[in-house]
């Protein structure tokens, strides 16, 4: 659980360049997944690499609580599942923190079984709207019982007889297409979940793993998963990668801090999630991809980011922005360094993320000296170049990890440095991140 800690008041100074290797922790949405596969699967799933981070704490425990065992084992963490159809009634409400997907995958997962879950999370989560969710959870007989505007505290009431369902996605959102898929598993035939752009897929894939027919077809309204109902999922083995959302932070910070240079090995390069590194070298980044490989069906890559003071802003496509969702704040400090604007357009989603993101973001550059223009669905940072951001300001995190980071690389470069009212919440998703970015030679400290 987060949130429910004192704030962590963090300070980042510059005239410290990064160099050395950064080997960051476990992907967040794989680690998820592989609790929840893991629970719904017979026999014992072992994993390695899982994210350590409270985010995926707060799934293994509520996992816990619908039946299923989850152990530390040495390096490895081991889920005993109680296979499709098998959880139990929780006997306490699920606390899922301050994670979105945490929440939407296990209401999805436990909906259409005949027992009943309230979900509640810290004040950033219960702030997130769930309709996106139980809308189509209620296509299988699902009821949801929340605050107004959907929101948590939230009793789910699974589905006693569940009827298969076809859903075109309104949002672009991996979230809402797993939790219908998840719950499509104890639905007798074909669930169905149409995508008009496509949203990171390890959902499919690591389902197609655990042994479901999951077909995918590229159609003219989008892409159309197909999952049939009622599989016996078998338990696996897995080794989660290293999760690229994370692997942003150092790679940023060797662009844009001057004189760095930054390794950070065995990244995902999975299309669906790799798209900030294709706009960092459209903005003339120096960022290689080193002994590209496949790895479990994913293409992987280390990368070498060094800084080179010649960032140009660039008009990001919006057809990338799913590829990239987590990536904006971050990609928004980057374009504070670069020369000229940097468009940012079809981001509507960044509204409804742990914080409104270009609400946080834009508060904080424009408070360090970056103008920036913003409207519903866009917003535009107007780069002051490689030594022309002031700093010297404290900016709010609002219980969100990726604001806080972004805000501490923001001040590794800014000329003044930068602080950070609360640094707690880099835990949910990062916690070696302080820790990694003071053994490249960043200078943050607690105050
Ligand atoms: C995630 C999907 C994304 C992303 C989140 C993780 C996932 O959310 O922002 O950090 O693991 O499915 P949306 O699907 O709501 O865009």
């Amino acid at each position: 659980m987060s949130g429910h800690g004192t704030p962590i008041p963090m300070t980042a100074r510059s005239g410290h360049p990064l160099s050395g290797t950064a080997n960051v922790p476990g992907d967040k949405s794989i680690s998820h997944r592989s609790l929840i596969l893991g629970a719904l699967s017979v026999g014992e799933t072992r994993v390695t690499g899982l994210l350590e981070g409270e985010d995926v704490l707060d799934t293994a425990e509520a996992m816990r609580a619908f039946g299923a065992q989850v152990e530390r084992d040495g390096a490895a963490w081991v889920i005993h599942g109680v296979g499709v159809g098998g959880f139990r009634e929780p006997e306490d409400v699920i606390d899922c923190g301050n994670s979105g997907t945490g929440v939407r995958l296990i209401m999805g997962c436990m909906a259409t079984s005949p027992i009943t879950a309230t979900f509640t999370g810290d004040a950033s989560l219960r702030s997130r709207p769930m309709g996106r969710v139980t809308d189509p959870l209620g296509l299988f007989g699902t009821q949801a019982f929340g605050r107004k505007g959907g929101r948590l505290p939230m009793t789910i009431v699974g589905a006693k007889d569940p009827v298969p369902v076809r859903y075109e996605l309104p949002v672009p959102s991996a979230q809402v297409k797993s939790a219908i898929l998840l719950a499509g598993l104890n639905a007798p035939g074909q669930t169905v979940v149409v995508e008009r752009e496509a949203t990171r897929d390890h959902t499919e894939r690591m389902l197609r793993g655990f042994g479901a027919h999951v077909q995918v077809e590229d159609a003219p309204e989008g892409r159309v998963i197909i999952l049939d109902g009622e599989p016996e999922l078998r338990a696996q083995t897995i080794v989660v990668p290293r999760d690229p959302s994370s692997a942003a932070f150092p790679v940023c910070a060797g662009i844009i801090v001057p004189g760095s240079e930054v390794l950070v090995p065995n990244i995902g390069l999975n299309p669906t999630r790799a798209g900030l590194f294709a706009t960092l070298r459209e903005m003339g980044a120096d960022l290689v991809f080193e002994n590209m490989r496949e790895e479990g069906g994913e293409p992987v890559a280390d990368l070498r980011a060094r800084f080179n003071g010649a960032l140009k802003g660039v008009e990001v496509p919006p057809e990338r922005a799913a590829s990239m969702i987590d990536e904006y704040p971050i990609l928004s400090v980057v374009a504070a360094f670069a020369e000229g604007p940097t468009v940012m357009r079809g981001v509507k989603e960044l509204r409804v993320k742990e914080s409104d993101r270009i609400d946080a973001m834009a508060k904080a550059l424009r408070a360090a000296g970056v103008e920036v223009e913003e409207g519903p669905d866009w917003w535009i940072v107007h780069g002051r170049g490689a030594d022309g951001v002031e700093g010297g300001v404290v900016a709010e995190t609002r219980l969100d990890h990726r604001i806080a980071m972004s805000c501490l690389i923001l001040g590794m470069a800014a000329r003044k440095g930068m602080g950070v009212d609360d640094g707690s919440p880099i835990a949910t998703s990062f916690p070696v991140f302080e820790t990694l970015m003071g053994g490249l030679g960043a200078s943050l400290s607690r105050e």
